[in-house]
């Protein structure tokens, strides 16, 4: 049995876990919280930081794994990767250079202006209050954003966030007192991502997801980690062709071959938040990991064996023969503590009947939340954080089939202050999105 370090406390950590013992990896995890779906699988636990690469890497020694993989970004901004390489465990993640694609996006637009890698967007980075003014009038509509790592919730878009020039100024100016702002073309259309394994050399595709990134129905109220994802049959989405998937496809091969001559080999799962425009996928992100929650998506429909890819990913060849999906569609929705996205409702009591939930076909992997009593397998009671709380996902050979056992399981959390957004895979929302690109395209 392979030795196994997971590093990570959330969902998408804990579909890895289940991929991981799933594939007959012995699971060791490195995590900041009580995650009880991790720690009832984990047969060696340590609670650290995740960017605690120093104590990260004395663990991985004391117990002699042999392969390490990395969830967070933040934990491979700190440079967890290279101190598990330097403790000589094989890591099927991002050394921190190769993670600079994500925790950067200034490095991210420089790297693909430089390699001219296809799927760009115009974008200007100011250090100071200089010309920032003018270039938001002249690039308007624009998208106004931080330097570095946000959790998906620190970007303004014209039109949606923020009104006015003088707004986006504004902002602008806020994101200068972290040390830098880049001002990007506004681009229209709709979102979806795209995940691959990567060696270093090649990425291997995995089904397209479109994740939910606003925190109430109908896509209202600010922006979260993600509330909730799905993936249509064959893994396309509804609104994306497959020549545009194999654009999308092209786009994350280029940059692999762009960081590969950087002198930063890119290893691990690479994610691309692709925005489907009238010229096809534009890049508006790229990250150094599994999004969450579209790891869940992905994970629930991968065949083979996920330790065997993590191993052949760790040591620069990857065989796309050794990566098969299902090829259901699924849906996963995020449950969140009510307030989630403004202010949570902390610490209340949540109850997961996992027993119920599994009745149900569908499955449940626990994010944010501490255990507090029952049985994994039967009801877990938890209380909630200030985080996102539980993801259930279910399949199906339709994506309606999905959505409808998602809805049946979903019933099975409960607790007096929870949230979720039941639109998320649901037909109307989903017409929604194929029409919008019917508008973009023109037709
Ligand atoms: P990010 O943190 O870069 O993923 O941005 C958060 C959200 O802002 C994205 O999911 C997009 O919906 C939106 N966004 C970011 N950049 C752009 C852009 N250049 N054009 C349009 N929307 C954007
Ligand atoms: N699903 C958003 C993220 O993982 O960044």
């Amino acid at each position: 049995m392979t030795k196994v370090l997971l590093v990570g406390g959330g969902a998408r950590e804990h579909a890895m876990a289940e991929a991981i013992v799933r594939s007959g990896g012995a699971l060791h995890a490195a995590l900041p919280n009580r995650n009880p779906g991790i720690l009832s699988l984990a047969k060696e636990h340590v609670l650290v930081k995740d960017t605690d690469a120093p104590a990260i890497a004395e663990a991985a020694r004391k117990w002699g794994v042999e392969l390490a993989v990395v969830g967070p970004d933040a934990a491979l901004a700190s440079g967890v990767t290279d101190a598990l390489q330097r403790a000589g465990v094989a890591v099927a993640s991002p050394t921190k250079a190769a993670a600079e694609i994500e925790w950067s996006k200034a490095f991210m637009r420089d790297l693909l202006e430089k390699h001219q890698v296809p799927g760009r967007v115009k974008y200007r980075t100011f250090r100071s209050e200089a010309g920032v003014r003018d270039a938001i009038q002249e690039m308007w509509p624009v998208a106004v954003k931080p330097i570095g790592l946000t959790g998906g919730k620190g970007v303004k878009v014209s039109g949606d966030h923020v009104r006015t020039v003088d707004e986006a100024f504004a902002y602008a100016k806020e994101c200068l007192s972290g040390g830098a702002v880049i001002i990007e073309e506004k681009v229209e259309g709709e979102e979806f991502s795209l995940q691959a394994f990567c060696d270093g050399n090649h990425a291997v595709p995995m089904p397209a997801v479109q994740d939910h990134k606003r925190a109430f129905e109908g896509d209202q109220g600010p922006n979260t980690g993600g509330m909730g994802s799905y993936s249509g049959e064959k893994g396309l989405l509804p609104f994306v062709t497959r020549e545009e998937y194999d654009q999308g496809v092209v786009i994350l091969n280029a940059i692999l071959q762009a960081l590969r001559k950087e002198g930063r080999p890119f290893v691990g799962t690479i994610y691309g938040q692709l925005m489907l425009s009238k010229t096809g996928p534009r890049v508006i992100e790229i990250n150094a990991r599994f999004g969450d929650p579209e790891a869940m998506n992905v994970l629930t429909l991968l065949e083979s064996r996920y330790v065997e890819i993590l191993q052949a990913m760790a040591a620069g060849e990857l065989p796309a023969s050794l990566v098969r999906f299902a090829h259901d569609a699924t849906v996963c929705k995020y449950v969140v503590p009510e307030g989630y996205g403004v202010k949570s409702m902390a610490n209340e009591p949540l109850a997961v009947d996992e027993a119920a939930i599994a009745k149900e076909g569908a499955r449940v992997y626990y994010a944010a939340v501490n255990q507090t009593g029952g049985q994994r397998g039967k009801v877990v009671e938890a209380t909630t954080t200030t985080s996102r709380s539980v993801g259930v996902v279910a399949t199906g050979a339709t994506l309606a089939e999905a959505n409808a056992k998602a809805d049946r399981a979903l019933a099975h959390v409960t607790g007096p202050h929870l949230y979720h957004r039941r639109d998320v895979g649901s037909a109307a929302l989903i017409a929604k999105r194929v029409e919008t690109m019917r508008r973009v395209r023109g037709g």
